[in-house]
């Protein structure tokens, strides 16, 4: 009987044992869901890369035709998300990257790169400090971009240059967005990157309708 009561106690042990071993198992992997569940998914994707993401295509957006636009006179349109707004403006000058008949047509995003204020554009004699540039003026902390040169910064607290919304021109005029450029679309991917695929990845319902 005291045999049986001792059997009795070493199986209970056991069973505590088991018991105890589950419990860590299950701990264990309530923690790393937890972390895995908080890890940031940038990060993730930035591992996997777009190679091994279905990426989504860059849409392609008719944004207005060379008859509309006036010299200098900016036109407001939304790519490549529906929240992400640019500028395209025809500058009366062939500059870098600008298409059309003149390559005077740019359009950049308005999105400032050093905190993600609105830029404004103001043409050449409208500001002070660069009188001779067409520029994009950042009122929040002073930022200037010089729209006659990829929207390079030319001074302020910005430390990369606006992304340059590329563009496409038809047998009819009609210009098209295709695709936009490098550096990255501020507020959702890493500052200075050039993995602009990300935000259509991270936003996909955001994305603007194409209609070319
Ligand atoms: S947000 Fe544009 S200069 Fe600071």
């Amino acid at each position: 009987m005291a045999e049986e009561g001792g059997v009795f106690k070493k199986n209970k042990d056991k069973e505590k044992e088991v018991d105890e071993g589950r419990r860590t198992f299950l701990k264990t992997l309530a923690v790393s869901s937890v972390i895995l569940a908080s890890a940031d998914l940038l990060s993730i994707l930035r591992v996997l890369g777009p190679a091994k993401l279905k990426i989504p295509k860059w849409p392609k957006l008719k944004i207005c035709n060379v008859k509309d636009l006036k010299p200098k006179v900016p036109v407001e349109f939304n790519y490549p998300l529906t929240i992400t707004p640019n500028l395209l403006i025809k500058l009366g000058k062939k500059v870098p990257g600008g298409v059309g008949l003149d390559q005077d047509i740019v359009a950049y995003s308005r999105l400032c790169q050093h905190l993600g204020c609105i830029v404004e554009f103001l043409p050449e004699g409208k500001c002070d400090k660069y009188p001779d540039r067409d520029i994009l003026y950042c009122p929040c902390h002073a930022g200037y971009y010089d729209a006659d040169d990829k929207a390079k910064v030319l001074a302020g607290p910005p430390p990369y240059p606006l992304p340059q919304v590329i563009l496409d021109v038809d047998e009819n005029g009609d210009i098209y967005a295709v695709k936009m450029g490098p550096p990255v679309i501020y507020g959702v991917t890493p500052k200075g990157s050039d993995e602009v695929w990300r935000d259509l990845l991270l936003a996909p319902t955001k994305i603007v309708k194409g209609t070319g």
